[in-house]
């Protein structure tokens, strides 16, 4: 299916106006209490979204497919081990051709660069499922799910224990946009990228949020109103996996630590989660932690991006 010129993508966070974001977090809330009553409506009848899927998922595959499912259109899954992207056809290619038959792409990759081609040769949108970079679908499923919990994140402390990877570049590039305070701590050689480090921090100041890095999770997780961590090591990074648990022991999320958070402070894993390294499974299956609703808010928030991006009615 071709598209106009003027399609949208949703590569990262900085794809979003804070109004934008919030008009898609009004829209989720609907979608979401419509869900719950058995009243889906089918905005995307007839509509067909390709998940182009180089690493492994259960969350994003399912929430994306059910999703599409709800929103009366369908989701095709597609491996790179069975298509020919994975016997070197071109991105560019791939993009090109697949616009022609559905009507956005969701692709979850390794290199960033990979969903930026897709969204320059596509004619139709493209969504980041993950890359390397960043998990935008994540963090605005989180960003919604602290905002279900708690109200307006806007003002509020989060604190990220543990790699600046792709979802901590995600809750940087929150922060200077919605005006919030995130302290990372981080291992030496394990903080988020410097350069996109510097550029929320520029944009922070303008939002009235601000992005700091420390090395001791106790000075972030001090007085905060959310403790966010992940993985210590992300899909792609397998071989390193003996060398990440020596340099960040220290940095698992327990129950000292959630004690220096604020009282009514909560805890969230985008998961998949490895109890005992990266969390206690003391904290991660406690009354602090959020982490079934953050899973079950990708499916609402998705759906309003689905239609976001391939509805007829834009943000
Ligand atoms: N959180 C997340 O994206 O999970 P999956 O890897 O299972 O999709
Ligand atoms: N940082 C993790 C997130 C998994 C959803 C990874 O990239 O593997």
């Amino acid at each position: 299916m071709t598209r106009s010129s003027t399609k949208r993508d949703l590569l990262s966070m900085d794809d979003l106006s804070v109004e934008e974001i919030r008009r898609l977090f009004q829209r989720t809330r609907l979608l979401k209490e419509a869900q719950k009553a058995g009243r889906n409506e089918p905005t995307l009848a007839g509509q067909t979204l390709g998940m182009i899927f180089e690493k492994p998922s259960t969350r994003t595959r399912v929430s994306f497919e059910t999703g599409m499912f709800q929103l009366g259109g369908q989701a095709l899954f597609l491996s790179t081990q069975d298509i020919q992207l994975g016997r070197g056809e071109e991105l560019s290619d791939s993009a090109r051709v697949l616009s022609r038959y559905v009507d956005g792409i969701m692709v979850r990759t390794f290199a960033h660069h990979n969903v930026e081609v897709m969204a320059e040769y596509a004619t139709v949108p493209i969504i980041n499922g993950l890359s390397d970079d960043f998990h935008p679908c994540q963090v605005l499923a989180d960003l919604f799910t602290y905002e279900e919990y708690r109200g307006p994140l806007p003002g509020r402390r989060v604190a990220w224990v543990g790699d600046g990877n792709n979802m901590a570049n995600t809750w940087i590039q929150a922060a200077a946009r919605l005006g919030f305070q995130l302290v990372l701590a981080c291992p030496v050689n394990y903080g988020p990228d410097a350069k996109l480090l510097a550029h929320a921090q520029r944009e922070a100041i303008a939002s009235g949020g601000a992005v700091e890095v420390v090395r001791h999770p106790s000075d972030a997780v001090r007085g905060a109103d959310l403790v966010c961590t992940d993985t210590w090591t992300s899909m792609g990074q397998e071989s390193e996996r003996q060398r990440r648990l020596r340099a960040f022991a220290g940095y698992r999320v327990d129950e000292a630590l959630m004690r220096e958070a604020k009282a009514d402070a909560l805890f969230m894993h985008c998961l998949p989660a490895h109890r005992g390294e990266e969390v206690s499974a003391g904290v991660l299956d406690g009354p602090q932690s959020v982490i079934w609703d953050e899973a079950e808010n990708r499916l609402h928030v998705q759906k309003a991006i689905l239609e976001w991006l391939m509805g007829r009615d834009t943000l």
